[in-house]
């Protein structure tokens, strides 16, 4: 008897994620049906506004995650994300790209520390190659990214690697391999997302607790863009020179985007692992080689 409304709903909820997403995968349409899969707890994922949205749900029973079914070796990934308004501290809404390799993963991670309303909220971003992280940045947002929607993408092409907040550049880190800088190239990587808590460490380094009677915490997204080399798919996919995000003018920053990009990092760079002397007192060579 148990099974009858737990199968309905989560049939309704596949339905309503096929109706929530305008995806673009490569040419053609995409649905959360086709590319994607709930990692982490069905019922915390949710339609909204008629199916124009998503809602991921974090309550005191679970967080919860969804991943595209197949993996990408370079392209372009981009999401329109509306955080958790008002008093968010302790809870973090991850983005991200993995191997999914345990011993050489790759990884390249968006994640958004929440904070107590009116705090700024604050994006790290990290990158794994080859099977090693610990390349921290953390930057202030310059805007409430719980009042509206903003895009947040990947870049990653044989030239660099480019997170981009809205139209901003906020962290690059170029294929450098000349200098033995380690670069993510030969591991597809599948696309996550999660919603969870993590108070021991998220807000003002764990010191802000999440507080649950302001439960539950919504994190609402949109219009994900896919734009890549689908594996398994044909394997010259990711070697071929005209893909449209290895061309001229994705392979280094333009004038403008070099601006904003010095902008930010002058104004809202709050930590990077470059310059952390106690933690790194031999600079990493990607920090030299110009991060
Ligand atoms: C939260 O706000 C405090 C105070 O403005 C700030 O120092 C911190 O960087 C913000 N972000 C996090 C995740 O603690």
């Amino acid at each position: 008897m148990a099974t009858y409304p737990s199968l309905r709903h989560a049939i309704a909820s596949l339905l309503l994620c096929l109706l929530a997403f305008g995806l673009s995968v490569t040419g053609r349409p995409a649905t959360f049906l086709e590319d994607f899969r709930t990692t982490w707890a069905d019922s915390h994922i949710k339609q909204l506004d008629g199916g124009s949205a998503i809602q991921l749900i974090l309550d005191r029973t679970s967080g919860c995650g969804f991943a595209s079914k197949r993996q990408y070796l370079f392209g372009r990934v981009s999401i329109k994300i509306k955080l958790v308004p008002g008093d968010s501290a302790g809870t973090v809404t991850a983005f991200y790209m993995n191997s999914n390799t345990d011993t050489i993963r790759d990884e390249l991670d968006f994640e958004f520390l929440g904070n107590r309303t009116g705090q700024p909220y604050t994006v790290q971003t990290n990158i794994y190659a080859r099977g090693k992280g610990d390349r921290e940045q953390r930057i202030n947002l310059w805007f409430d990214p719980s009042a509206d929607y903003h895009t947040y993408t990947i870049l990653w092409n044989h030239y660099h690697i480019v997170f981009y907040v809205d139209d901003v550049p906020i962290r690059v880190h170029k294929h450098n391999e000349a200098k033995n800088v380690p670069f993510p190239k030969f591991q597809p990587m599948g696309i996550y997302s999660t919603l969870w808590e993590a108070d021991d460490w998220a807000t003002r380094g764990g010191l802000e607790k999440i507080d649950w009677s302001k439960a539950p915490f919504y994190a609402y997204y949109k219009d994900f863009d896919i734009e890549g080399c689908p594996v398994p798919g044909p394997a010259v996919c990711a070697s071929n020179p005209r893909n449209w995000w290895e061309g001229t003018a994705y392979q280094e920053l333009n004038p403008l985007e070099a601006r904003k990009y010095k902008w930010v990092r002058i104004n809202h760079m709050i930590y990077n692992y470059c310059t952390d002397k106690s933690r790194y007192p031999v600079t990493p060579t990607e920090c030299l080689a110009g991060v």
